[in-house]
């Protein structure tokens, strides 16, 4: 029989920032590929409704109710996970937070929050999910962890400076752990996603902020700027991220460690 290395049947994920967006849409085609999904998010209303209408389609999710920046956090979610699924094979490290402005309109707890939220959240996760996926650990089969970077951690843009900082942070992280966790032997990969703009509540906040830095005039001015910004013309999908995710998270990315993955329409190859 022809094996489907794209198959995530016997696999355990758990996806953080999974109320909404990119997270939400990761969740679905995990699932739907035949993983067993931990939804975490820190809105537990939101996340819930999200989750109830996975499991009434005939999913295996779950949610847990999980602030990323909170170390007890990370340890009762990951916990609840290895009961309900009995293991975890892979972590797809998604929730963060967007501040825009300029570098000299940012305020240092602003530049410290996304920091905070967008960089603790990638050391957090990969730490607790790495000490029970490692070989000879308690899930013990190693596995794979997907960090979400942005094009931002890779270029410069006008008024994402607090953003891609913290978003180069993840990136550098991500090669970090790779290389480390691969000479460790404990089998498990580790890459990064780098979107380019993306349709949910947050690419909002980033149309806004080009408005508010004085780059367009209105919304929908800031959304020409960016197709235009864009070789392919458009603006992404949450399921463009969701594919990439589904690859590397599969048997199918083997190999693949310590790599970035712009899924961005062209927008950081120019
Ligand atoms: N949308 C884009 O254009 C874009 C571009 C590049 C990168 N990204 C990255 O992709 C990821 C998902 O983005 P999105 O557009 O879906 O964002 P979103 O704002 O639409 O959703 C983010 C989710 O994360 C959750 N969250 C926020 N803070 C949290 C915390 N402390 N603990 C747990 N959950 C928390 C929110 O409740 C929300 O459900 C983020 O890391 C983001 O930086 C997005």
């Amino acid at each position: 029989m022809f094996y489907n290395p794209l198959s995530l049947e016997n696999k355990v994920a758990l996806v953080t920032g999974a109320a909404t967006g990119i997270g939400a849409s990761c969740v679905e085609h995990l699932a739907r590929m035949g993983a067993k999904v931990m939804a975490t998010d820190i809105d537990s209303a939101a996340g819930q409704k999200a989750v109830n209408n996975l499991v009434n389609d005939g999913l295996n999710v779950a949610f847990s109710q999980h602030d990323v920046c909170l170390e007890e956090d990370w340890n009762r979610s990951v916990k609840s996970t290895l009961e309900k699924f009995g293991g975890l094979d892979i972590l797809v490290n998604n929730a963060g937070i967007y501040i825009g402005g300029t570098l000299l309109e940012n305020s240092l707890e602003e530049v410290r929050r996304v920091q905070q939220v967008n960089v603790d959240s990638i050391f957090l996760g990969m730490k607790t999910a790495a000490s029970v996926m490692k070989i000879g650990a308690e899930a013990g089969k190693g596995g794979s962890i997907i960090n979400l970077s942005s094009v931002a951690g890779l270029i410069g843009v006008p008024g994402h400076s607090a953003y891609g900082a913290s978003k180069g942070a993840v990136r550098l992280y991500t090669k970090h752990a790779a290389v480390e966790f691969g000479k460790l032997g404990y089998n498990i990969r580790v890459n990064s996603v780098h979107p380019g703009l993306i349709k949910t509540a947050m690419g909002e906040q980033a149309f806004q902020d080009f408005v508010d830095v004085g780059l367009a005039a209105t919304i929908d001015e800031a959304k020409e700027v960016i197709k235009t910004m864009t070789p392919l013309g458009k603006l992404g999908e949450v399921e463009d991220i969701a594919q990439m995710i589904l690859f590397l998270a599969s048997d199918a990315a083997n190999f693949i460690t310590g790599a970035e993955f712009t899924v961005d329409g062209g927008m950081s190859a120019q």
